[in-house]
């Protein structure tokens, strides 16, 4: 087992704050005490001389070598129908960590995340095969969201328009996109379902501005129309005109969770510095 108690103890017990559940609206994300941990198996370890591999061996065999990232430390929030939450922070704050153990992709060290539905992931990193087509891809993008065959070709024309993405491309691999027409597609993938709650990471960085408006516009009728959005961008002007909340996590504690004027605020200052 790894230490992991040790290092919870040093997180600040300002950290992980009890959750407290406005009973006037309805919950949909509830995020207690949320702990995760990245185990790396066969890390570390220098060659050095004949000795200390041969150490390294016997070691080996008593504990496997082993190195743990306490990527979010005793995060906890509730989020409820119709918020569409911003998730901001420095690189490697654990932001993508944090959407993985919402959606379930991460199981959690301590603590636990319930949902109300069903999570979807939609990142920069989705699981559409790079050698298939886009046209390929959207179906089976859409068959794997749930959406049944009469659905899926319902749609496609819609896929099609929004991703913005020319006929003569829509025929090729995706490994022949670029990472922004790629993004462009995935998002509208996404976006042909109503999702209980959307989890979009980075998706609208790598946009132009014109597909950025309309994914600003798209989310605000997901929002409408379904649970919650949670949105990690970059841009921060994208995430104080789309969401109406943000949460500021750095080195995996949350720093601040309010509205995005107050949050971006602060994390501008703090970042600046
Ligand atoms: N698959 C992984 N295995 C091990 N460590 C990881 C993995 N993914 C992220 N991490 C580590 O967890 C921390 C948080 O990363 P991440 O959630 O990707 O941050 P962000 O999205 O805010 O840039 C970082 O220290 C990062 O190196
Ligand atoms: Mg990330």
């Amino acid at each position: 087992m790894v230490d992991v108690k040790e290092k919870t103890e040093s997180v600040p017990a300002e950290a992980s704050p009890q959750i407290v559940i406005d009973p006037t609206r309805e919950p949909i994300v509830v995020v207690d005490g949320l702990h995760v941990v990245y185990r790396i198996y066969g890390a570390g370890g220098d060659k050095g001389t004949a000795a200390t591999a041969l150490l390294r061996m016997v070691r080996r065999r008593n504990r496997p070598q082993m190195k743990t990232v306490h990527a979010i430390k005793g995060v906890s929030f509730v989020v409820y129908r119709g918020d569409a939450v911003g998730i901001i922070g420095s690189n490697g704050s654990g932001k993508s960590t944090l959407l993985r153990a919402i959606a379930g992709l991460l199981p959690p060290e301590r603590g636990a995340v319930y949902t109300d539905g069903q999570p979807s992931l939609l990142g920069v990193n989705a699981a559409l095969m790079r050698d298939l087509t886009g046209e390929r891809n959207i179906v089976l993008g859409c068959l794997a969201q749930g959406l049944s065959l009469e659905e899926t070709k319902a749609k496609y024309q819609e896929i099609v328009d929004f991703s913005g993405l020319k006929p003569e491309f829509i025929q090729l691999p995706m490994r022949t996109y670029s990472s922004g027409m790629g993004a462009r597609l995935r998002f509208a993938i996404a976006a042909a379902k109503t999702h209980d709650v959307l989890l979009v990471d980075e998706a609208l960085a790598t946009g132009d501005a014109r597909f950025k408006r309309k994914s600003k516009a798209k989310i605000e009728e997901l929002r409408k129309d379904a649970g919650a959005v949670f949105l990690v961008a970059h841009n921060l002007e994208v995430i104080e005109e789309t969401c109406n909340r943000v949460i500021w996590v750095e080195e995996g504690v949350m720093r601040m969770d309010g509205d995005p004027k107050t949050v971006i605020a602060a994390y501008t200052e703090a970042t600046d510095k």
